[in-house]
């Protein structure tokens, strides 16, 4: 049977960068707090679209795994930001990059998209259905953000990365190994984006109050850490390994606090757990790839690595997948595309939120 194994890895992080101090404008909140509880000191705001930052993660994925886009047979894209709904974001990829014998269709599974599309995937392959695929997390979170309210936009930021998996028959054993996933509508309810689907009659007015995100910060934390660890847990008993056979985590960052928590509860010692939420906040399904293209250029993961991707997110979901990193560690190739420049400032690109949200605050 052949595995799935990543071939290829690339991340697209929009050039705008919202700081704390910037934060510390808008909201009643302070760098210090922010450091101490979440681990974040800047995020990047898009001045392009989510479909945008998936074409050149994807692009950059393609070049690592050195395969045209028509060498794919399938692209899912990781998202609960996408620009429209219909077409999907896949559907304007596979178009963008002339990928034509592939299909593509979305996933939302909201921060866990990434772990969700590496399960599919990994069962496509297995099943002899596809061969090459290219998985794309996108976000434009700041669409949802009030930046008024301190307790959700501290959090997050915008971003895409991308991975290419490949069907193969190592003899090295290389590949996902196992993976678990999981979810709890009940428990849903403690995170709620209630806009953009069709509710209510197409007349209705946009309400502020249902187009912003908001969350039980601390409900959803303590479910977090509880889920990272239990699914993390379940995924390595499937696939017989221990947590000390264990050499690189990559979480899904959604603050400092609940990656340490977390995979303390694991027994994983911090060396083997990436993170790079001090740049980039939560991005929901485009940060575990962008955390992998990460770990991947700063020398964290080595070949035949047994490496765990564990995810939470909104439905509540979660999901991991335990793999055994295959013999390359470099990028075949290097795309060399850029987003379009832009002079606009942070504030210049968030005024219409402010408008939105929050147009009698000063
Ligand atoms: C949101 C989150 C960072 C808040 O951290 P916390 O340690 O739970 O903080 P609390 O909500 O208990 O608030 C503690 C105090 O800080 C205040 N506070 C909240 N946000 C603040 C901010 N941005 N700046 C300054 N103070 C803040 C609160 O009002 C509270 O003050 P009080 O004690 O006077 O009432 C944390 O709960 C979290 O990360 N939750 C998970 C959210 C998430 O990741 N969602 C997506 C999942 S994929």
């Amino acid at each position: 049977m052949p595995r799935a194994v990543i071939t290829g890895w690339g991340r697209c992080v929009p050039p705008v960068r919202l700081t704390n101090a910037n934060l510390e404008r808008l909201c009643d909140t302070d760098d210090d707090w922010i450091v101490e509880r979440t681990g974040i000191r800047e995020r990047r705001i898009s001045h392009v679209e989510s479909t945008d930052l998936a074409e050149l993660a994807a692009r950059r994925a393609l070049a690592s795994a050195g395969i045209e886009a028509t060498d794919l047979d399938l692209i899912i894209v990781a998202t609960c930001t996408p620009e429209i709904l219909c077409p999907t974001t896949a559907a304007m990829l596979e178009e963008r990059l002339g990928a034509d014998n592939a299909a593509a269709f979305d996933l939302n599974a909201a921060c866990s998209g990434f772990a969700y599309s590496a399960s599919v995937v990994t069962g496509m392959i297995q099943s002899g259905f596809v061969e090459r695929v290219l998985v794309v997390g996108a976000e434009k979170l700041r669409y949802i953000l009030d930046y008024r309210d301190r307790s959700t936009c501290i959090l997050f930021g915008d971003g895409a990365g991308g991975a290419v998996f490949e069907a193969r028959d190592t003899p090295d054993g290389a590949g996902v190994l196992s993976v678990d996933l999981g979810s709890d509508g009940e428990l849903g309810r403690t995170m709620v984006w209630g806009h953009m689907g069709s509710k209510g009659d197409p007349s209705r007015t946009v309400d502020p109050e249902e187009a912003r995100l908001q969350f039980e910060g601390q409900a959803v934390f303590k479910i977090a850490v509880q889920g990272i660890a239990a699914s993390a847990t379940r995924a390595l008993e499937r696939a017989g390994l221990g947590t000390d056979e264990v050499d690189v985590v990559i979480p899904h960052q959604a603050n400092a606090r609940i990656i340490d928590a977390a995979t303390r509860r694991l027994g994983i010692d911090p060396e083997r757990v990436f993170q790079n939420i001090e740049h980039f906040g939560n991005t929901a399904a485009a940060s575990i790839p962008i955390a992998l293209h990460d770990a991947l250029e700063a020398g964290c993961i080595a070949p035949g690595d047994i490496v765990v991707l564990t995810a939470f997110g909104g439905g509540v979901t979660w999901g991991s997948v335990v793999m055994r990193w295959g013999d390359r560690v470099e990028s075949l190739g290097t795309h060399h595309g850029e987003l379009p420049s832009t002079e606009a400032t942070v504030f210049d690109l968030l005024q219409p939120n402010l408008d939105f949200f929050a147009p009698d605050a000063d």
